[in-house]
């Protein structure tokens, strides 16, 4: 089959070549790749990756081949599938844990985004408690993660704050229902119950110190790729700033994410969840699609394998 392999032979890590045939075990099913999307995290990763490793974590597909043992999803059923790795490929072993199934009908573009994306955003909040009611903040909105929390969020009762940098996001995250949109957690209106850090950083720093008393803040991301300072008194609990939480996030260590994904992939296919996808291009153009990176508009990019 044909896959994207990482090469540090050439500049962008990446060649198109022919690799051998899987060889699934016997909990794997075997998909045909129809496309994939493409994660912040993966372009990271890229330089880092052994040679010749088929890179990527989000691929939609059909199923050809199912599991020996029986398990898992079934001939001829469109999935939605979790790696680590090996997405950018004509084919991808699957298990029983690793995939959400997609609704009858579903566009695999859009089912494409939901395992790393979504499934963070609805992992992520889940770490907040009940969210009905209470004022919570979406750190770095325009993230592909952040635009399906605002999302999840405002769906589950939340009054959504938002942050982005850009006048002209606004618009598009109130759209997604942000109550309130503003560029740095020190805009604030009011403190807030949760937090949802994609950025790190000097904003998870100054997002801290805007929690209520029992209010959690999930580090989730790092896109600000800033180290964290916290100055003394910060971390004080006092009557205003009693049991407040700080906590991490993995998606890859969270698990029995099988469930969640397909409820992800029905409400998108429903209309209930906006994919938030701003393109589709073809598997071969997947380096142009990295170089033209910071000009991209917000929300994922997918790869459609031919
Ligand atoms: N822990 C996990 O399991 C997990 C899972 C998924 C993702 N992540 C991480 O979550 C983060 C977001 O990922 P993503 O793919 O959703 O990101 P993304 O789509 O690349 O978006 C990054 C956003 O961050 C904002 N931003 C970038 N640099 C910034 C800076 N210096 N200061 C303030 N804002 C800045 C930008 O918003 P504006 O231009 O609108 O300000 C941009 O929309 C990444 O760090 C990723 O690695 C972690």
């Amino acid at each position: 089959m044909l896959a994207w392999t990482v090469d540090h032979t050439s500049p962008d890590h990446l060649s198109l070549r022919e690799v051998p045939d899987l060889v699934p075990g016997p909990h794997d099913a075997v998909i045909q790749v129809q496309a994939f999307a493409p994660n912040h995290g993966d372009l990271e990763a890229l330089p880092l990756l052994p040679d010749g490793t088929i890179p990527g974590w989000d691929a939609a597909g059909i199923v050809v081949a199912e599991a020996a043992d029986g398990t898992g999803p079934r001939l001829g059923e469109v999935v939605t599938s979790l790696g680590p790795d090996s997405a950018w490929a004509q084919r991808r072993l699957v298990t029983a844990e690793s995939v959400g199934i997609a609704p009858a009908g579903a566009d695999p573009n859009a089912m494409s985004v939901v395992p790393v994306a979504a499934t963070s955003a609805l992992r992520g909040l889940r770490r907040l408690g009940p969210v009905l009611g209470r004022r919570i903040l979406v750190l770095g909105g325009t993230s592909a993660v952040g635009l399906f929390a605002v999302q999840l969020a405002a769906r589950a009762g939340a009054d959504v704050v938002a942050t982005t940098r850009n006048p002209a996001a606004r618009e598009r995250l109130a759209g997604l229902g942000a109550h309130e949109v503003v560029a740095s957690p020190s805009e604030l209106s009011e403190d807030v119950s949760g937090v949802l850090d994609l950025l790190g950083g000097s904003h998870l720093v100054q997002a801290f110190a805007r929690l209520a008393p029992g209010g959690t803040l999930v580090a989730l991301g790092h896109a600000a790729g800033e180290e964290e300072f916290f100055g003394y008194g910060d971390l004080f609990g006092d009557a205003g700033r009693h049991d407040r939480s700080l906590t991490t996030f993995f998606l890859g260590a969270e698990i029995a994410l099988g469930p969640d994904m397909t409820w992800l992939a029905t409400e998108i296919r429903s209309g209930r969840l906006d994919p938030v996808v701003t393109a589709v291009r073809p598997w071969h153009e997947l380096p142009d699609v990295f170089t033209a990176g910071t000009e991209r508009s917000y929300g994922k990019v997918v790869l459609t394998v031919g």
